[in-house]
């Protein structure tokens, strides 16, 4: 996952692939099932939906997969509007897209970079179907103030979790506070199968939805179809690697909790740079360590220069839905967003393995208060 190869260079992010992994997947292997049919996709859907509180779960390609199949599941089309936070990948626009509907780009949080409640209430118009919160970096968004808004106008809530595998709001789990939660196993993931993604859900029919469209819309008679679905089918190989990640899943939480602790400390010692907050209500599971620099401090492109000329890498935070060139004139923008285009320009993330040494996190913090001076 690394931008360079030398030995001691802190990439972003390493997998933790030290669980039966390899026993697994050379189970595949040796028994021939490596296809999408094969024991352990199910085990992976049933373990990780009871891991994250839902009934049911359906295994894909990958979280941009979950996305699109949770719209289309929903009935979500052209016509419709979905509000989607200004800050996040650009999935989130491009799936809505895709559905047909137009995606509506709405500011952020200041302090959790997370969907703003207030300023969705302000963006709901007569068009408006669903939200799209994200949970950013691993801190969750305020579910229980966007299902209010959902419950008040007769919304569908999506929740992308792609980066918050295990996050919690009032202590619970947060897997199906949305009427859909989509995941990533993108490898540089919380859990990771290298790639990969789920639909979480506790509605029975909607999950039944999510599968057929999933498997090409397959019904009886077999190659006869009455409507257009995909192939978005995880391979068993794939989620062999889920259900072994899922064995240590609370062991790689807990370990990204501890890399928060022992970096954000040492962290607070660097005047004007904005931390990731931990609401009072909300469990963050840390994806990524991002900070933001302060007007005092230099360009952000330049700290990251500097920090990868000392064998250190980083990535800068999303660039703003509203100025991304590829969404001009199919994006709607209702108002400006102040924070989305600060935290852009201003925001990077620093490596956040969970194998992090105590060494290497010292070394990381050194370098930036470097690189700012
Ligand atoms: C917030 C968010 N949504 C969706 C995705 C897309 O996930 P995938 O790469 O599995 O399609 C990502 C990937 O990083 C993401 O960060």
């Amino acid at each position: 996952m690394g931008d360079e190869a030398g030995s001691d260079f802190l990439p972003v992010y390493a997998p933790m692939l030290d669980g039966r992994e390899e026993d697994y997947v050379v189970d595949c292997v040796r028994t021939g099932w490596i296809s999408s049919q094969g024991a352990y996709v199910r085990r992976f859907e049933e373990g990780f939906a009871a891991w994250c509180g839902a009934r049911h779960g359906v295994a894909v390609v990958n979280c941009t997969a979950a996305l699109h199949l949770a719209l289309l599941a929903l009935g979500i089309g052209p016509g419709d509007e979905v509000i989607i936070p200004d800050f996040t990948l650009i999935a989130s626009a491009n799936t809505t897209l895709l559905a047909g509907a137009t995606p509506v780009a709405v500011d952020v949080e200041e302090d959790t970079w997370c969907l703003d409640p207030k300023k969705v209430a302000a963006a709901i118009g007569p068009r408006t179907r669903a939200i799209m919160a994200v949970h950013m970096y691993g801190h969750p968004a305020d579910l229980r103030a966007l299902r209010a808004l959902c419950a008040e106008h007769d919304l569908r809530l999506i929740v992308d979790a792609a980066q918050a595998h295990g996050v919690e709001i009032d202590g619970e789990r947060a897997g199906a506070l949305g009427d859909v939660t989509c995941y990533s196993f993108y490898a540089n993931k919380v859990l990771t199968t290298g790639e990969g993604g789920m639909v979480l859900t506790d509605d029975d029919a909607l999950a039944e939805r999510v599968r057929l469209l999933r498997n090409q819309a397959f019904r009886e008679p077999r190659f006869f179809h009455t409507e257009r679905g995909f192939n978005y089918r995880l391979t068993n190989l794939q989620a062999a690697v889920g259900v072994a990640q899922l064995e240590r899943a609370d062991a790689i939480v807990a370990a990204k909790r501890d890399l928060a602790a022992r970096y954000l400390p040492r962290l607070a010692r660097i005047e004007g740079l904005q931390l990731p907050v931990e609401r009072p209500w909300a469990k963050s599971v840390y994806w990524m360590i991002g900070v933001v620099l302060g007007p005092e401090h230099p360009p952000r492109d330049e700290v990251r220069a500097r920090l990868q000329a000392r064998g250190i890498g980083t990535r800068a935070f999303f660039h703003p839905m509203s100025a991304q060139p590829a969404l001009e004139g199919s994006l709607r923008v209702p108002a400006q967003a102040p924070v989305s285009t600060r935290i852009g320009a201003r925001g990077l993330y620093l490596p956040s393995s969970p194998g992090l040494g105590e060494g290497e996190v010292e070394r990381v913090v050194a370098a930036l208060e470097e690189a700012l001076r």
